[in-house]
Order: structure tokens, then C-alpha cells, then sequence
């Protein structure tokens, strides 16, 4: 049996990663965070014993100990943000012997984390960063659809949230880039966009309709330019259930474009705590869609809409598909490449989404 510890494993996305992996045989399951009595809550929630629960910091400089201490043969780090964050936890984990999986959304944190590949690779580890929603599920999508292009021009990934509020750590995360200048590759050339400005409307499939979108600082705009060479141009946004919503962060973000702000970092605590309260009256059903754009086998231009839809508040399960698959398939004993990479090429879309089979969500492919 491998030990798994989710750290963050109380948070929003580390409980569901907690609560799914409790569930499987191959794996014992510790919860980590600051607060032992949150941790200890979280354990009994999900049925765990309570000497599953652990108070530790990500940032303690003795954090290898710790993990060697707890005999942890897997570690899943969901505390962030993780931009600004440096990659001293996937390094703890490297000392102390374990793989390291992350859901990481940071995109020089992302692009950075190969930068222990030699080190990981010397001891016969496993790294993996951006194990989510981007890079994870959107790469998976490409590499499904990508062999029926004789040449793939155009990359075009979105988000829409549903009414569950994600934790503060998601919305630190995102509100660290609004209203500052995100590079984005469009048109085979490197040019500015603007975080959660450059406002459009996207039609998603029914039933979600039309959603207001705003540009976002992801891995893949990082990524995928080199991953796939072809493609000129690249673009990824991200939007809110709530009409209302979306037109805060948008204004919000435009000040800090004018200069009147420096950043939004001090309205992500009580706009979560407000979208928490907002939750009754929100629809229920968020979504993401990657378009492809290019030449088809035959030569004629070829276009592919994939959707993923979620009800009932099913989406935040999505970004904690990767963590959980990959978390059961080195319990399992499957043998994952050896040396620090993004999460590419490791998982495809029906692995990804196997965790989350029970949940109500589907795909529509156009
Ligand atoms: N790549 C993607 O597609 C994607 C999609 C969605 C989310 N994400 C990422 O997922 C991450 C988690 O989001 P969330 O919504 O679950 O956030 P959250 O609810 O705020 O959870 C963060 C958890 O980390 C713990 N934590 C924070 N600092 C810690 C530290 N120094 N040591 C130990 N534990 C610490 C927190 O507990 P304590 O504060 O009590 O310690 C909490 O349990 C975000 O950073 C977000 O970027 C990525």
C-alpha cells in the first residue's frame, strides 16, 4: 500500500482529491495543512482515522524530514497560489524520496518545474506540475484530436465557472495577474493581452449559452507554442456563472491596467466569501471548451469544438482528475516517466475523467 499525502487535503480541491483517493484500495491517505484541527475534520469527513490527519507546513525548511517521518510515497500539493511560489516542496519531495504531483496553475511555476528533471531522474522519482484543468485535461483534449490535422493552426481554450466558489488560493492565484500584461502567441507572433480584460462572449453548448470571457495566465500559453509547433496562435479565458461577477473582476482589473490600483490581491478574500453567499441565485453549471482550427488529413480546413459540461455543481471536481488518476496509477504499481515534467502526454482524456465517471458532466464534440 502507498502512502498519499495530500497536502492542502482540507482546501477545496484537496478535500475532493482526499475524499476520492480514501476510497482507493491501493492507497493510505494522510490530509496535511497549518491546522490540525481542519486536517482532523477533514478525516473524519471522509471516513479516514483521525491519526491520518497532519499539521505541516509546505514551507518549513525541515519539510524533507517530515515526509521521510511520515514514510510518504507520494506527495499531491494543492497549496497555493502557486504563482510567485519557487518549487521548494517538489525539491523536499525529491530529497525525502517521494513522487510529487501538483495542481500548479502558475505559468513560469508550470514551465519551470522540468528544471528538476535531472535531479529526479538521477534518484527515480516521478514530477509532475499542472496535474489539472490546464495543462493536464487541455493537452490531453489536443493530443486526442491532433492526429486528424495534417497541420494545426489554432489552439482556443476556455473556462466558465458554475456558482461553487473555488477556495482563496484558486482566486489569489488568478487575481495576481488581472489587469497586467500576459504575453500570448497569436498570429505566430508574441503579443500582449491583458489579464481578465480583452472581454468576449462565448457560446457554449446548451445548457449553459451564452458566458462573458476575460484573458487568463495559464501554462499552455507557455506550453503549447512549443508543444506543438505548428499552431500560431494560442489563446486561453476564463469567465464566471455570474454575469455580475465577471464585470467586478473585469472592472477591478481595468484599474490596475490605469494604474489606479496596483493589483487586486486585496479584493480576493472577500469576493470569494461574497460569491459564497451569491451561490443560491448562480446557475449551477460551469464548462470548457478547447477549439481546434487547422487543415484537415485531406487538406481542407478542418475545425473541432470540445466541450466538457458540468451540472449540479459538478465542476470543481474537474481540475482534481489528474492528481487522483495519477495517485492511483503509481499505487497501482504502473511505472510513470522517471524526471520533472508538466503534466502532458500522461494522461488521456477518458483516464483524466475516470475518477469523475459518477459525477454529471459530458462531453459534446463538434
Ligand atoms: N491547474 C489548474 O487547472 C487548476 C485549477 C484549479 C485550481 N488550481 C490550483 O489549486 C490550488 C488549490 O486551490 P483551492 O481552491 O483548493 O485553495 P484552498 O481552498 O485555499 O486550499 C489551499 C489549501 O492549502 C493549505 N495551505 C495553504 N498554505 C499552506 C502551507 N504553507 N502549508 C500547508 N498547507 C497550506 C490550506 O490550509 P491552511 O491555510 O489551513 O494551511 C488549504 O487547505 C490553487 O493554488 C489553484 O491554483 C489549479
Amino acid at each position: 500500500m502507498r502512502t498519499v499525502l495530500v497536502l492542502g487535503g482540507y482546501g477545496f480541491f484537496g478535500q475532493r482529491i482526499s475524499t476520492a483517493l480514501a476510497s482507493t484500495g491501493s492507497v493510505r491517505v494522510l490530509v496535511g495543512g497549518r491546522d490540525l484541527e481542519r486536517a482532523s475534520a477533514a478525516t473524519r469527513a471522509t471516513g479516514l482515522p483521525v491519526e491520518n490527519a497532519v499539521a505541516l507546513d509546505a514551507h518549513d525548511s525541515h519539510l524533507a524530514d517530515v515526509l521521510r517521518r511520515l514514510r510518504v510515497d507520494v506527495l499531491i500539493h494543492t497549496a497555493g497560489p502557486f504563482q510567485g511560489q519557487d518549487c521548494s516542496v517538489a525539491r523536499a519531495a525529491i530529497e525525502a524520496r517521494c513522487h510529487y504531483i501538483d495542481l500548479a496553475d502558475g505559468r513560469q511555476f508550470v514551465a519551470g518545474i522540468s528544471s528538476l528533471s535531472t535531479l529526479a531522474s538521477a534518484v527515480g522519482l516521478t514530477v509532475i506540475s499542472g496535474a489539472s484543468s490546464v495543462p493536464a485535461l487541455s493537452s490531453a483534449v489536443i493530443d486526442r484530436y491532433s492526429p486528424r490535422f495534417r497541420r494545426l493552426e489554432a489552439i482556443r481554450i476556455g473556462i466558465s465557472s458554475g456558482a461553487r466558489a473555488p477556495g482563496l488560493a484558486t482566486v489569489r492565484g488568478v487575481f495576481s495577474y488581472g489587469g497586467k500584461r500576459i504575453r500570448s502567441w497569436q498570429d505566430g507572433a508574441w503579443v500582449d493581452a491583458y489579464g481578465w480584460l480583452n472581454l468576449s462572449r462565448h457560446q457554449f453548448p446548451p445548457p449553459l449559452g451564452k458566458r462573458w470571457l476575460g484573458s487568463c495566465d495559464v501554462p499552455d500559453l507557455e506550453l503549447f507554442p512549443k508543444r506543438y509547433p505548428t499552431v500560431r496562435t494560442v489563446s486561453f479565458q476564463a469567465g464566471f456563472a455570474s454575469d455580475l461577477g465577471h464585470f467586478v473582476v473585469w472592472g477591478l482589473a481595468g484599474l490596475v491596467k490605469a494604474g489606479v490600483l496596483t493589483d487586486m490581491n486585496a479584493f480576493a478574500s472577500p469576493l470569494n466569501r461574497f460569491s459564497r453567499w451569491m451561490e443560491p441565485i448562480v446557475s449551477d453549471k460551469g464548462g470548457m471548451f478547447v477549439t481546434l482550427e487547422g487543415e484537415g488529413a485531406d487538406g481542407a480546413p478542418l475545425r473541432i469544438d470540445w466541450n466538457l459540461i458540468a451540472e449540479k455543481n459538478h465542476g470543481p471536481h474537474i481540475p482534481c482528475g489528474a492528481a487522483i488518476a495519477l495517485a492511483r496509477k503509481i499505487g497501482s504499481g504502473a511505472s510513470l516517466p522517471r524526471g520533472a515534467m508538466p503534466c502532458m502526454g500522461l494522461l488521456t482524456v477518458d483516464e483524466f475523467l475516470e475518477p469523475l465517471r459518477e459525477l454529471n458532466m459530458s462531453e459534446r464534440v463538434a
